[in-house]
């Protein structure tokens, strides 16, 4: 019997618990690969068969061979352990099964990285005694590892540095939010610094106090609009001037 057909038997009897009533029962196997190096050196294969939440039975591929864990499991097993071929099956999906898929997810999910988009803004203006709020947030970025850290004028903020836990998304991605309770003084110079696996350098947004970045995307756009109705409405004055001086007034 190949692991094939024997994990096929039992979801269908999983399935069949689900579809009938509540209370029905639940028999499920668990395939596991488990494995700490990168050279999958000590990868284990574990296969473990539960009826209603209990361990019944266990292979373990260090061990080589299934151990039940009660009187009827324990036959079952001994007659799988007997079965030279499902053994040798068994044993061999440590390299054809385990370390196959752990190379193909690794490359696909644990060796990616993705660039955090970091984005730098004023939470809380400084007024009177009240010091200003500064927020760096991250977003977008795998893997979930990440450092935010404040700079003023090239040295550590420790103080008044609050931030938030790495956020999943839910779809791969994390996000982070920190904040910066400072009080403003003039001609210095306040950063966010950003150290992520996908960047060999460290991610460095310099604080400008005179005015947000969205603000000023405001004031680009507004000024493309006043410039471009400028030279349309010049343009039209001109076609007026020049239609209407080619016009001779006749009086009668
Ligand atoms: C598998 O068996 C080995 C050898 O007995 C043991 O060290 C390891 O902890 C077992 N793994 C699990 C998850 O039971």
């Amino acid at each position: 019997m190949s692991l094939l057909n024997f994990s096929i038997f039992h979801p269908v009897l999983m399935l069949s618990a689900f579809i009938g009533t509540a209370d029905g029962f639940y028999e499920y196997m668990m395939l596991e690969c488990v494995y700490s190096t990168s050279d999958y050196s000590d990868m284990v294969f574990l296969v473990t068969m539960s009826f209603n939440k209990v361990v019944d039975a266990q292979y373990n591929s260090t061990l080589g061979k299934f151990v039940g864990f009660n009187e009827h499991a324990e036959k079952s097993a001994e007659r799988w352990n007997k079965n030279q071929a499902f053994m040798q099956g068994l044993k061999a999906d440590v390299d054809t099964v385990c370390r196959h898929y752990a190379k193909i997810f690794d490359s696909a999910v644990r060796d990616k990285t993705v660039l955090p988009k970091v984005k730098l803004s004023s939470v809380k203006k400084a007024e009177g005694n009240h010091p200003a709020v500064l927020m760096c947030s991250a977003y977008e970025f795998y893997p979930e590892k990440i450092k935010v850290s404040w700079l003023r004028d090239g040295k550590l903020m420790t103080s008044e540095v609050t931030s938030t836990m790495e956020m999943a998304d839910g779809d791969w991605y994390y996000q982070i939010h920190s904040q910066l309770e400072y009080t403003p003084t003039s001609g210095e110079k306040i950063s966010c610094v950003v150290e992520h696996a996908s960047s060999t350098q460290p991610i460095v947004k310099d604080w400008n106090p005179s005015m947000p970045e969205s603000e000023r995307n405001k004031i680009t756009i507004g000024s493309s609009g006043l410039v471009l109705g400028i030279i349309i409405a010049a343009a039209g004055l001109i076609y007026y001037k020049k239609k209407s001086s080619g016009r001779i007034l006749v009086p009668n």
